[in-house]
């Protein structure tokens, strides 16, 4: 009796731990997935440092589902092109972002408009060739920004007004010719900026640029070196040691390039601003290209303005120095006449010559004529 009455107990205890552990597992999963946000597919996330690691796959679109939380996202080494503009909406936990070795070639204006936590980002050994003004507009904490290996010709203006916590700063083998003093004028807190191997022309443009670089290390910035390509008597000097003097043309050089209208071609002008002109189908003639965005010219130096000064003051010593001339010649001419007049009245008298009385009539001329 006892056999069969106490088999049924083991069983159910059995079945009860089964079930235990079950739910165990159950919740254990459940915590888990609670925990670690999900991870997008072949990418591996780490759930303590809220690393997103998606580099090296080959990938051509940024993954639609990182989590929000995310404090790095690794994308380098991937085959990214190109990135709509959303590519990192709602990301705004983002520290560190790594795009570098890619071949991004162009980027949207506000696709880092939501990574206002950004302090690292990172740009290198893509295909870009311009940047937006208004890409990194919203960055204020990025501390870091590399953009080295790229097809960089010029930077436009404007480009770092919004990164005022920036501390390093690559540039290295672009295609740079000149930089801006005004575009890096906001970066006060730059320490460390790289912008070797660009081909640099040490002339009157990177002149000024030459000027914030005194500043700049004179406040303890370090730079790697700003070796020139042109002009040819310059090749391989670093234009920090340049002399200034060198320079001097440029004054003469800016007055006649405003003189001749040459301006660096901007960006193109919209159809917006040519509209105001329309509603007034006046007689005029229809405006030039060159007139149709005034705004867009730069307010003149001061050098150049000192020089438009100076060309007027010339003018006007100019202008009175022929006016002087002109009255000296005046009377010469009539000095000239009179004395001809004088020597013809002289001949007509000749054979009343040795005469006294003659001599006191010519006299009496004398005296008339002056
Ligand atoms: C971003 O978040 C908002 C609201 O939290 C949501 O409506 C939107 O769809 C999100 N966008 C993306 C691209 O995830
Ligand atoms: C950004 O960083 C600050 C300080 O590190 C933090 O307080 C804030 O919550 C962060 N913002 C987001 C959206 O994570
Ligand atoms: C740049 O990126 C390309 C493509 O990802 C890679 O093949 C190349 O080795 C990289 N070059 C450097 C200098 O990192």
């Amino acid at each position: 009796m006892l056999a069969p009455g106490s088999s049924p107990k083991p069983r159910t205890r059995l079945a009860l731990q089964w079930k235990q552990i079950s739910w165990l597992t159950y919740w254990l999963v459940l915590c888990a997935a609670e925990a670690l946000p999900a991870c997008p597919f072949s990418c591996s996330c780490d759930s303590r440092s809220l690393e997103v690691d998606c580099s090296g796959l080959g990938l051509t679109v940024v993954p639609p589902d990182v989590p929000a939380a995310t404090r790095t996202l690794l994308l380098q080494n991937n085959r990214l092109s190109s990135l709509p503009s959303w590519a990192f909406a709602n990301l705004s936990s983002l520290q560190r972002l790594d795009l570098s070795n890619n071949f991004l070639d162009r980027l949207p204006r506000a696709v880092f408009a939501d990574l206002a936590n950004l302090t690292e980002l990172q740009l290198r050994n893509n295909s870009l060739r311009a940047l937006d003004p208004e890409l990194l507009r919203h960055l204020p904490r990025l501390r870091h920004l590399d953009l080295s290996l790229n097809g960089l010709a010029r930077l436009p203006p404007g480009l770092f007004d919004g990164l005022p916590a920036l501390r390093s700063l690559s540039l290295r083998t672009n295609r740079l010719q000149s930089l801006d003093r005004l575009t890096f004028e906001p970066l006060a807190s730059l320490q460390l900026l790289q912008v070797g191997d660009n081909p640099w022309e040490c002339d009157c443009h990177l002149r000024d640029f030459k000027h914030w670089l005194e500043w700049f290390s004179y406040r303890g910035g370090r730079l790697d070196q700003l070796a020139c390509t042109l002009p040819k008597e310059l090749r391989g000097k670093d234009m920090r040691v340049v002399p200034m003097e060198m320079f001097n043309y440029c004054s003469q050089l800016e007055d006649e390039d405003s003189s001749a209208g040459l301006e660096v071609p901007g960006p193109p002008c919209t159809k917006a601003s040519l509209e105001p002109a329309k509603p007034k189908p006046g007689p005029e003639p229809e405006p030039e290209p060159s007139t149709a965005c005034p705004q867009k010219q730069r307010p003149r130096p001061v050098s150049v303005r000192r020089a438009i000064g100076t060309v007027i003051i010339a003018g006007v010593v100019c202008g009175i120095v022929c006016i002087m001339m002109v009255v000296a010649a005046a009377y010469g001419c009539i000095y000239a006449s009179l004395m001809a007049k004088y020597h013809r009245e002289l001949k007509k008298r000749q054979p009343l010559m040795g005469d006294p009385e003659g001599e006191h009539e010519d006299q009496k001329q004398i005296s008339s004529v002056a």
